[in-house]
């Protein structure tokens, strides 16, 4: 495992702000060749969110299963997006790890990054992809391409910040 960190830890009570810990999962990818982790980090830079570390595992189940568990028990987080490992070959087991540790699941979000983008990008069908929420903690899989990656955070982008606000029991617009 690979680890960046980008912040301080905070209290969240009374603060909105999006805190993300973006997951690249990959059995390759390195610091340095970590494009979609990047950009990711990227993305949620510029709706203003405080991006708390970028950390890379590998494809294997119970680790990503036990780091996603993790990371959502920690009080300093509100978000995790992963990207990758979310396809149909065997290595690819994203969505049933996320789907292990989330008490709800978001399936607006994932179905709508589905819908959307494979108007334009068919193999978009090929996103097996799953949203929900653990510990006021929601957790986001985008594939793992950086087109994937930014063509789908545009589909989320418009409800991400209201989306945290509610987990974290602020129900006002
Ligand atoms: N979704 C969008 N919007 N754009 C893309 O280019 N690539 C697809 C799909 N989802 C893609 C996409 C492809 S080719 C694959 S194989 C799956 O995501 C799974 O990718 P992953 O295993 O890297 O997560």
């Amino acid at each position: 495992m690979s680890r960046e960190f980008f912040g301080f830890r905070k209290n969240m009570a009374n603060d909105s702000t999006i805190k993300a810990i973006v997951v690249t999962v990959s059995d390759t990818r390195k610091a340095a060749d970590d494009i979609s982790g990047r950009t990711v980090v990227g993305l949620l830079s510029e709706i203003g969110a405080e991006i708390v570390e970028k950390i890379i595992v590998t494809d294997d189940f119970e680790n990503l299963r036990q780091t996603l568990f993790t990371l959502t028990e920690r009080e300093d987080v509100n978000l995790i997006v992963t990207t990758g490992g979310t396809g149909f070959s065997e290595r690819d087991n994203t969505p049933e790890a996320t789907r292990s540790v989330i008490e709800k699941e978001a399936v607006g979000l994932a179905e709508a990054m589905r819908f959307e983008t494979a108007k334009k990008t068919p193999t978009a069908m090929l996103s097996r992809g799953v949203c929900g929420i653990r510990h006021q903690t929601l957790i986001i899989n985008l594939p793992g391409s950086p087109t994937a990656v930014t063509e789908c955070f545009e589909v989320i982008k418009p409800i991400l910040q209201h989306a945290v606000n509610l987990i974290g029991g602020k129900t006002e617009h």
